[in-house]
Formats: structure tokens, sequence, C-alpha cells
């Protein structure tokens, strides 16, 4: 396996995961759905999936990766020889790198358009409304729309075909970096010029009686989403991570750092939304596009500050398509022989085709945004939402349970402990019989439990 690409230093790895981890997930997604859920105890309940479950689950990845050295689905296969089964986990992961994608680059590429308009002033005293005008519209366009996904999905193959250390490590070393910087300024700038305390209160209280069995579920599968678990992207990563890194102490900086930036991410953006009721976010999907340009325009330096931040946003999505894609590419060169350039191209071709609906069920085609596809909870899902819907909620849990189940249960314990203890250098009590009980017991249990209420066996 000496062709396979390594991560040139330990660091790498680390800034690699948290650029998979760190993406739309967490600035687009997570506080329109904490918004939705009613903030703290959705948020509460979500740490909680984080810790317990995620935590664990992103450990099992990197160390089936790493002792695998293999895509997913050749992962299982190596380590299990004689179960065939397991390979439709791996299986599994290449398909929902495939939805995700597909959907994912269509909100990717809003970013791009967006930092197009911040560079060129579109918003230059631009009233709080028609900011929100001028998004709806632009969802409504279809060349914008298709425009810019196809655009994103190349930026994607582009890099992908530069492989691991020289195409994947060299951008995220500068960009992550260079992101936290600019979430951390815009944070104290929007507490202190907005509602900062009515925005704290509203992210941490802990009025449970809104919490509903959705917005469980909607917390265990954003966790899934948010950490990149569940199918296999961690894992292909952790098959470039050489033997002398530590993965317990690896996995929980990503875990923390992924965190973070969602918090931050509503401290953003919550401030100025309580402050200026006149702001609609009744299209709560479009939160982070209609209240940031109102914050840049009024804020001092403004005008550098918002192309940076939505190139930077666009550069934070990138870091995760190319691990989506990776996924997918991973498989094609391992398991059928392409390649790396055939696989990219062509895997990348299909997955831009696979997406053009969801970039036109928003608004710009009218017969495509009234299709539904799937339901959630009684209420229609287009089809950009049915996709987010199926694989957030049902592919990544379910992928990421086997993946705890194989881990917990098909993997000797010597071998893990093998992995979990080369290169470790602290924290003495994330030890891997802490993790064994949590990946063996807790973290599939948790899965199962929310997975069978999802499905109305059981009824709370
Ligand atoms: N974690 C990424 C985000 O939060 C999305 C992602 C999911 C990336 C699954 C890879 C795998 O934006």
């Amino acid at each position: 396996m000496g062709t396979r690409g390594r991560w040139g230093t330990k660091f790498g790895f680390v800034l690699a995961a948290a650029g998979s981890a760190i993406g739309l997930g967490n600035l687009w997604k997570f506080p329109y759905i904490a918004y939705d859920n009613q903030g703290g105890p959705f948020v509460l309940i979500y740490l909680v999936c984080i810790a317990l479950v995620g935590i664990p689950i992103m450990i099992a990845e990197v160390l089936v990766g790493r002792r695998a050295n293999r895509n997913p689905v050749g992962a299982f296969h190596a380590l299990s020889p004689g179960q065939p089964l397991w390979r439709i986990v791996g299986w599994l992961g290449v398909a929902s790198g495939f939805v995700i994608l597909s959907y994912y680059s269509v909100v990717a590429g809003w970013t791009l358009e967006y930092s197009i308009r911040s560079i060129t002033g579109y918003f230059v005293d631009m009233e709080a409304t028609a900011i929100t005008q001028s998004f709806v519209e632009f969802l409504g366009n279809p060349i914008r729309q298709v425009g810019w996904h196809f655009v994103f999905i190349t930026l994607t193959v582009i890099v992908v075909v530069g492989g691991v250390s020289k195409g994947i490590e060299r951008w995220t070393k500068i960009l992550v970096p260079l992101l936290f910087s600019i979430l951390i300024v815009l944070m104290i700038y929007s507490m202190r010029v907005g509602e900062g305390g009515k925005a704290l209160a509203f992210l941490f209280n802990l009025d449970f009686s809104t919490i509903t069995a959705h917005s469980v579920l909607e917390a265990l599968g954003h966790a899934f989403f948010t950490l990149s678990l569940g199918m296999g992207a961690m894992l292909t990563y952790g098959s470039y991570l050489s033997k002398d890194s530590d993965i317990g102490k690896a996995v929980l900086t990503i875990s923390i750092l992924d965190t973070l930036v969602a918090l931050v991410a509503c401290l953003i953006m919550y401030p100025i939304i309580f402050a200026n009721p006149e702001l609609d976010i009744s299209e709560s999907i479009g939160i982070i596009f209609t209240t940031l340009p109102y914050i840049f325009q009024n804020m001092p330096f403004g005008q550098i500050v918002s192309p940076l931040f939505f190139c930077l946003m666009a550069f934070a999505a990138l870091t995760s398509t190319i691990s989506l894609l990776e996924v997918v590419v991973s498989y094609a060169i391992d398991e059928l022989k392409w390649d790396r350039s055939t696989a990219t191209i062509l895997t990348g071709s299909i997955i831009f085709f696979f997406g053009v609906p969801s970039a036109l069920s928003n608004g710009a085609v009218g017969w495509l945004s009234g299709l539904t596809l799937l339901s959630k909870g009684g209420q229609k899902l287009n089809w950009f939402d049915s996709f987010d819907y199926l694989a957030s909620n049902w592919m990544l849990p379910i992928g990421g349970m086997m993946i705890a189940l194989f881990a917990g249960w098909a993997m000797s314990y010597k071998d893990k402990k093998e992995e979990f203890e080369t290169g470790k250098v602290g924290f003495a009590w994330l030890n891997v019989n802490l993790w064994d009980v949590l990946i063996k017991f807790v973290a599939p249990v948790a899965v199962f439990l929310v997975l069978l209420y999802k499905l109305g066996i059981i009824n709370g």
C-alpha cells in the first residue's frame, strides 16, 4: 500500500479533518436548525450527542481507517475477512458521500455568489427587506443555481485530483486558522452592537417544554453531519494518518473546534436578529445569507470583512466537499482500480447531474419546487430537503451505528488497544477502556433508540 497518500505532518491530519468537519453544517445549518428548535434545550441535547456518540464514533472511524489503511469498503473487508456483510457499511458510506455532495454543493455555490456580491458592493445601502428579497430572487434563478453548483463541483474535483497532501493539506493549513480569527472578530462585534444578552439567553435557555421527539432526532443527526461521521470520511482521512499520532487527542481537538464554530456562528447571527425585528427570517434556511449582509453594511470595515467572510465560508465548504468526494474517489481507486483523475472527474460529473434537481427545487423551477419526495413529521419535503433529511437523519446515523458495532464488537480488544495507544501523549482519562464502553454500548444503543423512536416503534 506504499502508493497511498499520507499526511505531511501530524497537524496536517487534524487540520484536514477539522476542515472536513467545519463547513456549511456549522455556519449555515446549525444556526437555522437551532433557531427553529428554540435554542437552549436543543443545543444541550446536541452537545450531549457530540460527547457521548459523536466523539466515540469519530475515534472508531479514524482507528478503523488507520488500522486497515484503506477506503471504507476495503477497510471493513480487510479487518473482517470472511464476513462480507460489513462491506455494506462501506457502500452505505460511499452512497452518503454521493447524496450529501449533490445538495451540499448547491449551498456551497450560494457562498460563491455572495462572495462576488460582497466584492462588487451589491448590498451597499440596501434595506433589510431588500436583502431578503434578493436572496429569494437568487433562489429563483435557474442559471445561477445550476451554474454555481457546477463551479463548486469543479473546484472540488480540481483539489481532489491533486491528492492528499498536496491538494487537501496545503489549503486547510492556511484557511482554517484564518476562518477562526474572522469568526471571533465578527462575534465580538455582533454581541456588542446587537442583543448579545438575548442571544445568549436563547442559545442556553433550559426550557425543556419546547423539546419534541423530532428535535432529539435532529440533534443526533446533526451531530453526525457536523462531525462528518457515519459515512467513512473520517475513516478515509484516518487511513492517511501515520502511526505515531494520538487518535484520541486529535479527535477531541477536532470535535471541540467544530462545536465552537457552530456556537460562535449562532452568536454572530442571533444578536442581530433579535435587535432587528425588521429582518425577515421566516425563510430560516437562508438566515446566514440575509443577516450577514445586513451586519456588514453597518459595521466598520464591513466592505472588507464581508468579501473576506463569504470567501472563507466558501473555503470552509470546499474543505468539506473534498472530504465527501474523497470517500467516493478512494473507493473507485482502491476497489475499482481506476486512476485518481478518471475516478475524480467521472464521479464528480455524475454527482453534479444528480444535484441539478436540488439546485432547481428551491424556487427556480416551479414544478420541481412543488415536487415532494419524503416527509418529515408530517411536513412534505422538496427534492433538496428530502436528500438532506435522508442523509443526515437516516444514512449517517445508520452508518455510524454500524461503525460503532464494528469497532465495538467485531474488532479484537488487542488491535483496538494497540491503535488507541500508539502515539498516545496525554489525557490519561481518555483511555481505551472508557472508549470501548462508549463504543460498545452507549453510542450504538443511543442511535438505535432514536431510530426506533423515529420509526414510531417506541413512543414517548
Ligand atoms: N461536516 C460537514 C459540515 O458540517 C459536512 C460533511 C458531512 C462533510 C459528512 C463530510 C461528511 O459542513
